[in-house]
């Protein structure tokens, strides 16, 4: 039996509240958190949203979620930039911005798309679903969207097809799916103009933060890992997908945000024509679960033009067969993305845009933003401190403490949206060193204990020359 992991703790937690309150204060969620209820009956209810009003059938039984309104305002603010760079960059009337919304069931997210974000020119909003495009449709004329909103109703793949010569290609599309969106992602990105952007919701979390490795593989060509930063490898097992997709047209993905929240992940891509490497395996110590990144391919610059780089063989492997710290073997999972999941200056125009908007969701999008923007770029996944004190048997401490004593080791240390017990820091190869160090000042830790039950377990003093080129000489040994 596996372990639950700790998504899975706030999906449940999550909709365990969200029951709870839908049955004892229905109105007050829908009017507060969750846009607004405008009319209710047995048969058919109104929807507020932003600035779009839906009407749901129940005979039609199309999906909405209202909890996802936080996925469509962060998307419409994320489009606001996007169409906003556009106009910027073009300056011509016949090539405004256009959005494919390939699975939009009742139509809101379109809907607001069309009314939000200013310089649009055409949505298409398309659903495989016959009382969908109804749905849609009946929405779109209620809001008088109808010269900027189209439905369309087919399978999204062969619409994305339909739409891969360079002239047809979309500026934007949205994968909104159940589960995986990986049966569309082919399509995908061969349908994204050149510097266009893509926008990926995927709720199957369990696949992958790590309860079936294999399913993960089939459906992503990655392996998942139960680790305790599972929320940041699911992110980046998505991007590897995608930039797995695209490098099979020569594209590659530049990540502009990528969100887990709730029960999902969130990524917003932009895509380029180029091909690139910014993969790597991961290994995962079973004993003290110190994490280390094995990179495909090793990227040299060369030439004047900023794009030219030529990709050479990386050495292997990055970890001794058992582990220096405590002795045990590893776990490989992987392939994963190895380059930021962010660009930083993209998110602090987010913020503006965040503050300055009229957004249902607006608190949550600036404490998520606000985090987001601090994140260490140059450093991918995370160890969460009360599983660090578990595996090297110490007191517990707060954050704030840990935090400090990092710092004083000379390591930087972020914060990651996705989990707030977390930090990130300097070193991936060794960063096991730096913790052992920072822990071994803090906080006394039980003589002998070894992670992962073995007998006996030392911090080695070796030099880190890790590949982000920092250089830390571990002082202190934990025994
Ligand atoms: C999660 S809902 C979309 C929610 C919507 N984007 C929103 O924000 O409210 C997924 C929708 O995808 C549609 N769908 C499933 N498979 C499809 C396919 N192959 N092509 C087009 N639509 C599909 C379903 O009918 C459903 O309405
Ligand atoms: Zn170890």
């Amino acid at each position: 039996m596996l372990p639950a992991v700790p998504f899975i703790h706030r999906f449940v937690f999550s909709r365990a509240i969200f029951r709870r309150h839908s049955k004892l204060h229905v109105k007050v969620i829908f009017r507060s958190t969750f846009g607004r209820q405008v009319m209710d009956s047995e048969s058919e209810k109104v929807v507020q949203e932003g600035k779009a009003q839906i009407l749901l059938l129940s005979d039609k039984n199309v999906f909405y979620n209202p909890v996802q309104e936080f996925n469509r305002d962060l998307s419409i603010a994320v489009l606001t930039l996007c169409s906003e760079d556009h106009r910027a960059q073009t300056n011509s009337e016949d090539d405004q911005f256009t959005i494919l919304e390939a699975l939009s069931a009742s139509g809101l997210r379109s809907i607001r798309y069309a009314k939000e974000i200013p310089g649009v020119k055409k949505i298409v909003a398309n659903d495989i679903s016959e009382k969908a495009v109804a749905s849609i449709q009946e929405n779109v004329s209620r809001n008088g969207v109808e010269q900027l909103v189209s439905t369309s109703h087919d399978d999204a793949v062969m619409v994305m097809y339909r739409h891969r010569r360079p002239t047809e290609r979309f500026h934007a599309v949205d994968l909104d799916p159940y589960g995986c969106p990986s049966q569309f992602l082919d399509a995908a990105v061969q349908c994204v103009s050149d510097g266009g952007i893509l926008l990926v919701t995927c709720t199957d979390m369990a696949v992958l933060a790590g309860n079936c490795p294999e399913t993960c593989y089939t459906k992503y060509g990655a392996i998942s890992l139960r680790v305790k930063c599972c929320h940041e490898l699911a992110l980046r097992i998505v991007l590897q997908c995608l930039e797995s997709h695209a490098n099979r047209y020569g594209r590659y993905i530049v990540p502009l945000l990528s969100i887990s929240a709730d029960f999902y992940v969130r990524v917003f891509v932009k895509i380029y024509t180029s091909p690139a490497i910014k993969l790597a395996l991961v290994y995962q110590c079973v004993g003290c679960e110190t994490l280390t990144l094995q990179p495909l391919g090793q990227e040299h610059k060369y030439g004047e033009k900023p794009n030219q780089f030529k990709f050479t063989l990386p050495h292997a492997p990055p970890v001794a067969s058992t582990c220096v710290h405590c002795g045990h073997r590893h776990h490989i999972g992987g392939p994963i993305w190895n380059g930021p999941i962010h660009d930083v200056e993209f998110v602090s125009r987010l913020e503006n845009v965040a503050s300055c908007g009229e957004f249902g969701t607006k608190k949550r999008m600036q404490g998520v933003l606000a985090v987001v923007r601090e994140e260490l770029m140059d450093v991918p996944l995370y160890y969460t401190l009360d599983r660090l004190c578990s595996v090297l048997h110490c007191e517990t401490m707060s954050m704030m403490q840990f935090r400090s004593a990092l710092m004083n080791c000379g390591y930087r240390v972020s914060l990651s949206h996705a989990n707030k017990n977390i930090h990130q820091d300097r070193c991936t190869c060794q960063r096991g060193v730096g913790h052992h160090e920072a822990l071994g000042k803090t906080t006394p830790c039980e003589a002998g204990q070894a992670p992962g039950g073995g007998s006996s377990y030392t911090v080695p003093g070796a030099r880190n020359n890790c590949q982000h080129g920092a250089e830390t000489r571990c002082k202190s040994r934990v025994s």
